[in-house]
C-alpha cells in the first residue's frame, strides 16, 4: 500500500485482536492499516494465555463454547503459520490442564462442571486427590479430587503479540503509532478517524478493536457504541527452577473461596498466577490485597510457590461485555465493524476472530460460527460511562 493512498481497512487498536484482524485482512488482499500508540500492547501484556475452552465452561454460555472450540481447533495451524512467517516462537504448549478441588464445596462445584462438560460432549476425566498428586506432585496434600482436561493448552500472549506485529509488517500492513481520538462519520458512514495529534486517517471500512477502550472512542453514535466495560485482572509472575516440568507440568486451577486462581507454567521457567476479577473502572493499580489473595490461594494449591522468586506484578483490563461474549462484525453504522468484548477469552479467540473479520470485510457476511456474536444483538448500547 502506498503511504498516501486510502486503505481499504483501518483497524483501531493494535492489541492481539486488532493485529490478527489486520494480518488476516491483508492476507485477503485488502490494503490495511492499524492505529495504536503501542502496537502489541494491551491486555496481552498481562494475560496468562490459557486456551481453556473446556475448563472455563460456564452455565448459559453454550453458544460461546462453540466459538471457543472453533478457535481452539484452529490453534495448531494458526501457531505454525505464524511461526513460519515470522520466525517467532509463541510458547504454544499442548500441556493440558488440571482443575482441582480443595474442600467439599469445591468438589461439588467441579462435579457440576464435569456433568456440564459431559452433556456438552467435551473430554474431561475425573481424578481422585491421589491421582491428581501423582500427575502433579507439588499439589497440596489436601487436594480432594480434580478434572484432567488434556485438550486445554496454553500460549505466551506476549510472544503472540510480538509475532502478530511482525506478521502485520511482513504482510504490508501500515502501522500508525498514534491514539485514535475520534471516529469520522461522513454522509452516514464511518470514513476514518482523527488521531490525538490531529492527523486524519481515512479508510474504506473501520474496525474498532480497542479492547476495553472500545466504548470510549468519541464520534461513535451512541446507538452503535459497543457496551464494553473494563474488568480489572491482577496477576503475579514467579520463576520456577530451571529444569522444565519439574515444578508443575501443566496448568493447575481451582476455585478457592469463590475466586478463580490458576497457575500457568511456561517452558521458559515463568509461572503466571492469576487473576483477580474486579469492577474498578479504569484503575490498573496493583494492590497489596490483590497480590496477597493470589499468593494465598495459589499457596493453598501448591505450597512450594513460596520458595520461588517473585519477578513481576501487573494489572490489566479485560473488555467485558453484557453476555461475556465478543462483538464481531458490522454495526448499524455503515463502514464501522467491531472486534471487541472478548472478556476472558481474547487469547483463545484470536484465530477465529481474525478469520471471521477477514471474511466479513471481504464478503460482507460473517461466517456461520460468528453470526451469534453480531453487535446487533444488543440494540442500543447501555453504558455506565460516556466517552471522556
Ligand atoms: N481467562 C483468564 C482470565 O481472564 O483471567
Amino acid at each position: 500500500m502506498s503511504p498516501t493512498s486510502t486503505p481499504d481497512v483501518l483497524v483501531v487498536g493494535g492489541g492481539i485482536i486488532g493485529l490478527v484482524t489486520a494480518w488476516r485482512a491483508a492476507q485477503r488482499g485488502l490494503a490495511t492499516a492499524v492505529v495504536d500508540p503501542e502496537p502489541g500492547g494491551g491486555a496481552a501484556r498481562v494475560a496468562a494465555g490459557m486456551l481453556a475452552a473446556v475448563t472455563e465452561l460456564h452455565y448459559g454460555e453454550e453458544t460461546l463454547l462453540g466459538l471457543n472450540l472453533a478457535s481452539a481447533r484452529r490453534y495448531p495451524d494458526f501457531a505454525a503459520e505464524l511461526t513460519e512467517l515470522t520466525g517467532h516462537g509463541l510458547g504454544y504448549r499442548r500441556c493440558g490442564t488440571l482443575a482441582v478441588a480443595l474442600d467439599a464445596d469445591d468438589r461439588a462445584h467441579l462435579r457440576e462442571l464435569h456433568a456440564l462438560q459431559q452433556r456438552s460432549g467435551l473430554e474431561a476425566q475425573w481424578l481422585s486427590g491421589r491421582e491428581c498428586r501423582r500427575l502433579e506432585p507439588m499439589l497440596a496434600p489436601g487436594v480432594r479430587g480434580g478434572l484432567r482436561v488434556d485438550g486445554d493448552h496454553q500460549i505466551d500472549p506476549r510472544r503472540l503479540a510480538a509475532a502478530l506485529v511482525s506478521a502485520c509488517e511482513r504482510s504490508g500492513v501500515s502501522v500508525h503509532r498514534a491514539r485514535a481520538e475520534r471516529l469520522v462519520v461522513t454522509g452516514g458512514r464511518a470514513t476514518g478517524v482523527v488521531t490525538s495529534d490531529g492527523t486524519g486517517l481515512a479508510a474504506g471500512q473501520v474496525v474498532l478493536a480497542a479492547g476495553s477502550l472500545s466504548g470510549r472512542l468519541a464520534g461513535v453514535p451512541p446507538h452503535v457504541l459497543p457496551p464494553v466495560r473494563p474488568v480489572k485482572g491482577q496477576v503475579v509472575r514467579l520463576t520456577m527452577p530451571e529444569r522444565p516440568g519439574t515444578f508443575l507440568s501443566r496448568t493447575v486451577r481451582a476455585v478457592v473461596r469463590g475466586s478463580h486462581v490458576y497457575l500457568v507454567p511456561r517452558e521458559s521457567g515463568e509461572l503466571v498466577i492469576g487473576a483477580t476479577s474486579e469492577e474498578m473502572g479504569w484503575d490498573t493499580t496493583v494492590t497489596a490485597g490483590g497480590v496477597y489473595e493470589l499468593l494465598r490461594d495459589a499457596h493453598e494449591l501448591v505450597p512450594g510457590i513460596t520458595e520461588l522468586a517473585l519477578t513481576e506484578t501487573r494489572a490489566g483490563l479485560r473488555p467485558g461485555s453484557p453476555d461475556n461474549a465478543p462483538l464481531l462484525g458490522p454495526t448499524e453504522l455503515e463502514g464501522l465493524l467491531l472486534a471487541t468484548g472478548h472478556y476472558r477469552n481474547g487469547v483463545l479467540l484470536t484465530p477465529v476472530t481474525g478469520d471471521a473479520l477477514a471474511d466479513v470485510l471481504t464478503t460482507g457476511e460473517l461466517p456461520p460460527e460468528a453470526r451469534p456474536f453480531t453487535p446487533r444483538r444488543f440494540g442500543a448500547a447501555v453504558l455506565t460511562e460516556q466517552p471522556a
